[in-house]
């Protein structure tokens, strides 16, 4: 008790500095427990805040606050990286809590433990909001102010599937090159993100389910770990070249960064693009959109960073306002998730412009 009452005097000080700075007096509204709050004060922490497709969402998320600052709302955002360690988050969490935050936005490390982040935001009566990395449902069911925002992880697999399946079946009208061996069968590598994360693990499974129902005969090479980084990609595929050289016909990346990685491999060691196997990624991240525009991809599945980052906005202001609740689209009260959209070159133009 004695903590919380220090929290919200401390909370209050906060506020009032930072309207006396502002040279502004205003209203304040009335939070979701029905107390008045004067400025949405977000903490924001990200896994790792060099992952591509995770700085692409930041940003958004920053342009949508800036945005909402213009129009008149109070809002400040304290931002951390945990660098991919969970007792690093953990503590950020709690850094995040005694400076007052009043809403929590948490880009979990491991998505398993999220334990201590969820018992001290309860302590401190603070909604978190989680995103990308999802928690498993009994912790998001653990206190009513929890949420998560993020995607369909299995609409991303399908749809990755069925873009290969749909330029195999193509390509036995054409030229049949994409059959390399002429055995009727395709031989595929997938490249996989981080073990354990939900986007790897379905996104890996439903991409083969898709070729495999739509009729195609798969013989799988292997897959390989490449933790969603550029980097361990381009390693991996260099191995994978030594293994099976150019027999490999489809590369299914669980991520547009471990597509361009194994691209760079292929680049590096000078081997021509009609000895590639095709190349699907996931994300649209931009340098994933380029990839396709210039051919070396065939094409991606679009992770809709605009709607998520939105979204997070809207749920933070939400939580800690009780304002807007009609424009969130909430399932069970708890998650927001974005469907995902194919990317080829056929419909292209609708992601760069
Ligand atoms: C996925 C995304 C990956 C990576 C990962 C981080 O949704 O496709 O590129 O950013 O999240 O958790
Ligand atoms: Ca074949």
């Amino acid at each position: 008790m004695q903590k919380r009452i220090e929290w919200i005097k401390k909370s209050l000080t906060t506020c009032l500095t930072a309207c006396l700075a502002g040279g502004l007096l205003f209203s304040g509204c009335a939070g979701r427990g029905g107390e008045k709050v004067n400025e949405i004060q977000i903490g924001v922490v990200v896994y790792d805040e060099y992952d591509t497709f995770i700085s692409q969402l930041m940003n958004e998320f920053m342009e949508d606050v800036s945005e909402q600052i213009k129009n008149g709302k109070r809002i400040s955002v304290k931002r951390y990286n945990a660098a991919g360690n969970q007792i690093t988050q953990n503590e950020q969490v709690e850094e995040m809590i005694e400076k007052g935050c009043n809403v929590i936005c948490v880009n979990l490390v491991d998505r398993t433990d999220p334990s201590m982040i969820i018992e001290a935001a309860r302590k401190a009566d603070i909604p978190v909001i989680f995103f990308n990395r999802e928690l498993v449902e009994k912790d998001l069911m653990s206190w009513d102010k929890l949420y998560y925002v993020g995607a369909d992880a299995f609409e991303s697999g399908i749809m990755q599937g069925q873009i290969a399946a749909d330029a195999w079946f193509e390509n036995l009208e054409t030229d049949r090159t994409l059959d390399k061996n002429g055995d009727g069968c395709l031989q595929y590598v997938v490249l996989e993100g981080e073990a354990g994360h939900q986007d790897s693990i379905v996104r890996s499974e439903y991409s083969v389910n898709a070729l495999v129902d739509a009729g195609i005969q798969v013989d799988k090479c292997e897959s390989s770990i490449a933790n969603w980084s550029r980097a361990q990609a381009q390693t991996k595929m260099a191995q994978l070249l030594n293994k099976y050289g150019d027999t490999i016909e489809l590369l299914l990346c669980n991520n547009d960064d471990m597509a361009l990685g194994a691209i760079d491999e292929m680049k590096a060691q000078s081997i021509p693009r009609e000895k590639w196997p095709v190349v699907v990624g996931i994300d649209g991240t931009d340098v994933g959109l380029e990839a396709v525009v210039n051919g070396d991809m065939l094409g991606t599945v679009y992770n809709n960073k605009e709607g998520q980052a939105r979204a997070m906005l809207q749920l933070a202001i939400y939580a800690v306002t009780g304002e807007g609740y009609e424009k969130l689209e909430l399932e069970d009260g708890k998650y927001i998730r974005f469907p995902y959209m194919r990317v080829t070159n056929e419909n292209i133009g609708e992601f760069t412009e």
